[in-house]
């Protein structure tokens, strides 16, 4: 595998019983991209991320994941807590996030695998510089925040573990289209500062306008990959996707 390779996945497979929900898919992810998996609802999206993050046991395939140190590890069963310390982080789909505890102890969650107290500090002003309605709203209960805020303390509590690989599931879901904007400006921006991330998305339009990559999954199975800018330009992608 070339070094800048950073997850590399190879015939995943996830069954729910008798459900083959994911059947055979390669991803490959290099170091500084942005990379989205699209797809309608029920493709197969959620258990692929949910795989990577180690939220789904017994899948079969290869996971392949590059740490710090440049060794290419098998990921394959090893407990969620464990992929955060190597890098991984997931903002998973619907938010998750913990509605009696204030703005700043979501965040402050996000960061229970480290012990560096004051990068700790550091990070948590850092999401409130991507995010300010975070800072405003930081003393008050996750619950009462709008459905974009709480998108929003996801991904913000994603990055309290400093992952390597951001993999967020859905972030537009159910969020205006300014709102839409104004998160994927964000994605952009922090993917701009070095952050290598995958973007599990049904709005298809909005990850391939920002994704240097793009698979399309279609009931567990890949069927369209290339760059994004190309997959919006594709006659296939644009019929079943974007609207004709
Ligand atoms: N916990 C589960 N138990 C049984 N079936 C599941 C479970 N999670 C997902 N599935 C099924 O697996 C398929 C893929 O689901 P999912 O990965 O959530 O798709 P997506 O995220 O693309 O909407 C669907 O048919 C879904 O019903
Ligand atoms: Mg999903």
């Amino acid at each position: 595998m070339p070094d800048d390779v950073i997850l590399d996945i190879q015939d995943l497979n996830v069954w729910y019983g008798g459900i083959h929900a994911v059947k055979g898919i390669n991803i490959l992810i290099k170091r500084g991209e942005i990379v989205t998996l699209i797809g309608a609802n029920g493709a197969g999206k959620s258990s692929t991320i949910r795989s990577i993050a180690g939220l789904i046991r017994g899948y079969k395939g290869y996971i392949g994941y590059r740490n710090r140190a440049g060794e290419m590890l098998r990921l394959n069963n090893r407990q969620p807590e464990n992929m955060v310390k190597m890098g991984i982080a997931l903002s998973p789909e619907g938010r998750r996030i913990l509605p009696h505890l204030t703005v700043e102890e979501n965040l402050f969650l996000g960061a229970y695998t480290r012990t560096d107290t004051v990068e700790i500090d550091n990070d948590i002003d850092y999401v409130y510089e991507l995010f300010p309605r975070l800072k405003e709203r930081r003393l008050q209960k996750g619950g009462t925040l709008s459905g974009g805020e709480q998108q929003m303390l996801a991904v913000g509590r994603a990055l309290m573990s400093r992952p390597d690989l951001l993999m967020l599931d859905e972030p537009s879901l159910g969020l205006a289209p300014m709102l839409v904007a104004e998160v994927f400006g964000i994605i952009r921006e922090i993917n701009r500062q070095g952050k290598t991330i995958l973007l599990v998305e049904q709005n298809a339009f909005a990850a391939l306008s920002i994704a240097d990559k793009a698979y399309v999954l279609e009931v567990g199975t890949i069927t369209i990959e290339g760059a994004g800018a190309e997959l919006l330009q594709d006659p296939r992608v644009k019929e079943a996707y974007l609207g004709g």
